[in-house]
């Protein structure tokens, strides 16, 4: 079986790290962690939930504890609503009561709820241990897990509350998407569209065709082949070393770039999909697909200013197409979410930032009061009536 490796080097960071991606690795979660970590610590504590832990936790359990790692295990409450400073107090707690030390480490098994918390936990506990990621949903395996964001939700906002806390090393196992829910891929293949969009025609072409070949709704199965699992792992592969290259040259996402390659363009479609979560008071849509009509409407909006040519929004509609359904949007009040726009986190100052497009793979960052309020309301409100 051959592990497909990238490695991530981190400027500043004494520890250079890698995200492997193969089939069958849980079980080889032991020599794996006990490979990232230079001083083997005695103690891990694994983070999860009952649900991926009810799937895959004795797997990843059995092979830490078969490299003679003492194993222990805290299952946090399954749910974005979960990632607060409430969860992150349970486990601080777990971690001081079960005495790990500053040799000892941390492992985030889950999606990007379970690994933005273990990680901020990680971050801040004894002011930093270590930690290893085996994300277990689409979204946390193509963009969560990779780049060092860790945090917490506020009541004043989501995501508000963290830290950079890079892992020590990342393992993905295709094989966990097997039970990922069909809405949760849907979700995480907006995100990969949404860098596929970003980054250039090479990777948006493979995550057209790949979603061509490969529909989320029958996703389970086609996991009986090799040739879909080889390339699952390739498509993964790639989503990955975008994110990692974006990240690379804009660790901690500086303040003062604008340009096409600041960490900033991962947010491409997010300034619409914070609005319409917040606006549904988070229940009506998953962050990935608020994301997938995030990205849709930044290119219409793109296309509205003239930067943005109708051939190639059609390109990103029909590979959105194939993601899979979305929620409607016709029950959204156009209101609440223009009033939302105002606090988006991107906000800077006075001005909301839009990420748009000039082209697939051309990203641009445009200060809000570079276009016009009636355009964004004319637009919008055309595109909720769809
Ligand atoms: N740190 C970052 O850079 C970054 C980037 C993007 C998103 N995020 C965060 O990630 C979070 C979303 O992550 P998510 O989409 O993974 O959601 P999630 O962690 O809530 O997981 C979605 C659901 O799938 C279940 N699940 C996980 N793996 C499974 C599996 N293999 N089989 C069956 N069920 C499984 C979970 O229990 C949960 O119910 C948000 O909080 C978001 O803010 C962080
Ligand atoms: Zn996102």
């Amino acid at each position: 079986m051959k592990i497909k490796k990238i490695a991530v080097e981190l400027q500043n960071n004494p520890h250079e790290y890698a995200v492997e991606i193969g089939h069958g690795l849980l079980e080889k979660s032991g020599e794996w962690a006990r490979k990232c970590l230079s001083r083997p610590p005695k103690k891990i504590a694994v983070i999860s939930n009952q649900k991926v832990f009810g799937l895959y936790g004795d797997a990843a359990r059995d092979s830490l504890a078969g490299e003679n790692f003492e194993v222990h295990v805290f299952l946090m409450k399954d749910g974005e609503r979960y990632k607060n400073f409430r969860s992150l107090k349970q486990v601080l707690k777990f971690l001081g009561e079960t005495k790990l030390t500053r040799t000892d480490a941390v492992v985030a098994l889950g999606g990007g709820v379970v690994g933005d918390l273990a990680g901020f936990a990680s971050a801040i506990f004894l002011r930093g241990i270590s930690f290893l990621q085996i994300p277990t949903t689409l979204l946390a395996m193509i963009d969560s897990s990779v780049g060092g964001k860790t945090g917490v939700n506020a009541e004043f906002g989501k995501n508000l509350i963290g830290a950079f806390h890079q892992p020590r090393g990342v393992l993905i196992d295709v094989e966990t998407l097997k039970t990922l829910p069909r809405r949760e891929l849907t979700a995480g293949f907006c995100e990969a569209v949404k860098q596929a969009a970003i980054a250039d025609r090479k990777l948006f072409n493979q995550t057209a065709d790949f979603l061509e070949n490969y529909s989320p709704n029958n996703f389970k199965s086609y996991f009986t082949g090799e040739k879909f699992i080889s390339e699952l792992e390739d498509f993964i592969h790639a989503q990955v070393s975008f994110k990692t290259e974006i990240v690379l040259q804009d660790e901690r996402e500086s303040t003062d770039r604008h340009d096409g390659k600041s960490r900033k363009i991962l947010n491409f479609g997010h300034t619409l999909a914070h609005a319409l979560e917040k606006a549904t008071d988070y229940k009506h849509f998953k962050h990935g697909e608020a994301v997938g009509y995030g990205i849709l409407f930044a290119a219409e909006l793109s296309k509205s200013i003239k930067i943005f040519d109708d051939n190639e929004l059609k390109l990103l509609d029909d590979v959105l197409q194939r993601v899979g359904k979305l929620p409607d949007t016709r029950k959204v009040s156009l209101e609440k979410v223009f009033e939302a726009f105002a606090f988006d986190k991107k906000n800077i100052g006075e001005s909301l930032q839009w990420i748009l497009l000039e082209g697939i793979g051309k990203p641009k960052i445009v200060e809000g009061t570079n276009i016009s309020p009636t355009i964004i309301h004319q637009t919008l409100k055309k595109f909720l009536e769809k």
